[in-house]
């Protein structure tokens, strides 16, 4: 891909020779280069501030594209993404901290949660931001009355509406149901919206809605950005003001195939066009989408450990990733192509069921056709999204390194704790000097 400044977005591709590269970097060299063990998360960051470009691009001004942080809370991708002109989504003080150290506006940030503790509503209303999207009337009368304690006024406000809209994804990543915890629901509104007048602190500025993730066609986006453009129409005609509609992100992504990923701009083309429709084009957008700006231009590296080959024929390989470093397929039975780093032309390829090395069933990748002898190292793809962001120490792993890759080069590393540090962390103990790098 090339951008409009005319420099080369690879993302993740493979060259001539066969060697699977990130930014145009042969993965391999950029492990060597970088010193780090396996597993490793390497990212292309020209290939997800190119995402961010195109979808501020595609929104009028004063629109945000409010990046989903939970999807990778990365400090050189967020800021990249921040320099692009994106805004940040949030759903816990944490995430809220990291943005604003990022350098994102408080205008350009949205916090949603459904539980939202009283310290983190603090600090939500301290920095002003766009909204703090309250999710139940219950909520609605905990923020008003910390806003009176802080003596702030003019808070932000927006409802993040349950409109029961069902899309075709996984049952634990659809949110707009009307039994999800998410969102407050048609029956409710009145209640809310009675609940922010009341407040002479509390300033309704926006209504949202989030039905899911992982939504593949336009039109099932649509009807969760219709719910949202009614209930616009019906708050607006009871004299409340508002300000702009947010429709949520989950713009889905193929873990298949990445030309049957929708263009996520296309997403935007259809909230912009039904808000027109119902007469809301007045108001601004805000759009919230993790996975489509970074899933796709990250991978894990994986080292095999072993293959083990049992009697009734099944064909394990194992190797070092695991399940705490990526979590979507215990989770959601979600599949990730799994790839030698360096492929030959004709070389023989057997069926693999790849595992990882926790000790837990799940731990289980699915099957892959790979090299037999199988390669030293693969590429988890796809794993830019919910992977590093939900992984765990468990089984005393600890956080795998990360390798942010740019221009052609190395641009960051983060490295992994050594067991040294683990330990200390753990246990409160100190490791003797090198104990742990003999
Ligand atoms: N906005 C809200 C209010 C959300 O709850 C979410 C995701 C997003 C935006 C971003 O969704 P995205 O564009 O990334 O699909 N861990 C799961 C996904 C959980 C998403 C939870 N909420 C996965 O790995 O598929």
């Amino acid at each position: 891909m090339q951008t409009e400044r005319g420099e080369a977005t690879h993302g993740i591709t493979r060259d001539g020779e066969g060697r699977l590269c990130c930014g145009g970097v042969p993965l391999a060299e950029v492990i060597r280069t970088a010193g780090v063990s396996t597993p490793a998360y390497v990212y292309d960051l020209d290939a997800i501030a190119a995402v961010g470009r195109r979808l501020s691009r595609a929104l009028p001004r004063g629109s945000v594209c409010a990046y989903a942080i939970k999807a990778n809370g990365a400090g050189p991708i967020v800021r990249a993404l921040v320099h692009e002109g994106c805004g940040v989504d949030v759903v816990s003080g944490g995430e809220l901290a990291a943005a604003l150290a990022c350098g994102v506006l408080p205008d350009r940030v949205v916090y949603s949660g459904v539980a939202k503790r009283d310290d983190e509503l603090d600090r939500a209303i301290a920095a002003q931001l766009r909204g703090i999207h309250v999710e139940s009337v219950e909520e609605i009368d905990r923020l008003a009355a910390r806003a009176a304690a802080l003596g702030a006024r003019d808070v932000g406000v927006a409802i993040r509406h349950n409109p029961d809209v069902e899309v075709d994804t996984h049952a634990n990543i659809a949110t707009g149901h009307d039994e999800a915890k998410f969102g407050v629901a048609a029956e409710d509104i009145g209640a809310a919206l009675e609940a922010i007048a009341r407040s002479p602190r509390l300033k309704l500025r926006g209504l949202s809605a989030h039905v899911g993730s992982q939504i593949m066609r336009e039109e099932e986006y649509a009807a969760g950005v219709t719910a949202v453009c009614e209930l616009a129409t019906a708050v607006r005609a009871q004299g409340f003001g508002l300000r702009y509609l947010d429709t949520g992100g989950g713009f889905g992504v193929s873990y298949r195939d990445e030309h049957a990923t929708p263009d996520p701009t296309r997403f935007v083309a259809t909230a912009l066009a039904k808000m027109k429709e119902h007469g809301h084009g007045d108001l601004e957008l805000v759009v919230e989408p993790g996975r489509a700006l970074v899933a796709a231009h990250g991978v894990i590296v994986t080292r095999v450990i072993q293959p083990k080959v049992s009697r009734t024929g099944r064909r394990w390989l194992l190797v070092d990733a695991g399940m705490n470093d990526l979590l979507r397929p215990a989770l959601y039975q979600a599949h990730h192509r799994i790839e030698p780093l360096e492929s030959k032309p004709g070389e023989a390829r057997v069926a693999w069921r790849v595992a990882g090395p926790v000790c837990e069933s799940s731990d289980d990748f699915g099957e892959y056709l790979l090299p037999d002898p199988p390669p030293a190292l693969l590429a988890i793809r796809d794993a830019g999204a919910y992977g590093r962001s939900m992984a765990s120490a468990y089984n005393a792993r600890p956080l795998a390194s990360e390798i942010f890759v740019a221009r052609g080069g190395i641009a960051a590393v983060r490295t992994a704790d050594g067991l040294a540090e683990t330990i200390e962390r753990e246990l409160g103990l100190t490791l003797a000097r090198g104990a742990d790098r003999s």
